[in-house]
């Protein structure tokens, strides 16, 4: 019997690898203000502080598409740090380019996998929040298991967040939005926010516009860090 070549317990990829073109000021962008914005490249643990050059609140999204919703986040809270993770080139180049155009301090950029940077990079109590907004629903069954919310996603989101910092997570497939507050609800160190409307800081998304053209039902699920010791 042949070795499996992906050892046991790593988690299955939440994302397929999409090809997509760029436009040459784009591509420009990319190549003149990368190195600025991007997380240097590990391994290692990240200074959060030095790499974003203050020591304000960090938050990691993970998935952050386009950009949209994550420029307008970060214009808006300057006093945030913003860390974005997204695997889709052209959605870093779209990013970077809003980050540049809007002369945004508060942002830096990972081309790569979110979680397995939250997992290997990422300290334990060192986020004030984190991001998934509208993470790939996986609608058939046996795709299930590659939806990033899940146990042990929840499990390690909530090790690196700081006490009372956020879990934010959006969907606009309502079976994902059921399993979203199952598995956060299952975890002692998440008090969940009965709440599940959009607020209002929270700006429309891509992927979320066209989920409501479609008729979906988008459902924000929203959970603070506490510590299960203390009554
Ligand atoms: C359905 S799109 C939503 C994008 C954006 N948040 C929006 O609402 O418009 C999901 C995005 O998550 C990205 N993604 C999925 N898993 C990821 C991971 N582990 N790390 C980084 N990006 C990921 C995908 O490449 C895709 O761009």
């Amino acid at each position: 019997m042949s070795a499996s070549p992906v050892p046991a317990g790593t988690p299955v990829q939440s994302y397929k690898l999409r090809r997509g073109r760029m436009g040459i000021e784009r591509q420009e962008a990319l190549a003149r203000h990368l190195p600025r914005f991007a997380v240097p490249a590990g391994p290692g643990r990240l200074d959060l502080q030095h790499l974003f050059g203050n020591d304000h609140p960090v938050v990691l999204e993970i998935g952050s598409g386009m950009g949209d919703a994550t420029l307008a986040m970060a214009q808006a809270d300057p006093g945030t740090n913003v860390l974005a993770a997204e695997v889709h080139t052209p959605g870093i180049g779209a990013l970077l380019q809003g980050i540049v155009e809007l002369g945004l301090e508060n942002v830096r950029l990972l081309e790569g996998d979110g979680r397995e940077l939250l997992d290997a990079r990422i300290d334990s109590g060192a986020l004030a929040g984190v991001r998934v907004y509208f993470p790939d629903p996986w609608p058939k069954a046996k795709h299930h298991k590659r939806r990033l919310v899940q146990p042990e996603f929840v499990a390690l989101v909530a090790d690196r967040l700081a006490p009372g910092g956020t879990l934010h997570c959006a969907t606009d497939w309502e079976p994902y939005a059921e399993q979203m507050v199952d598995v956060v609800a299952a975890d002692p160190r998440f008090a969940l926010d009965p709440d599940r409307s959009r607020p209002d800081w929270r700006p429309l998304t891509r992927f979320e516009k066209r989920g409501l053209a479609l008729g979906h039902v988008v459902t924000d699920v929203l959970a603070h860090r506490v510590d299960p010791g203390r009554g």
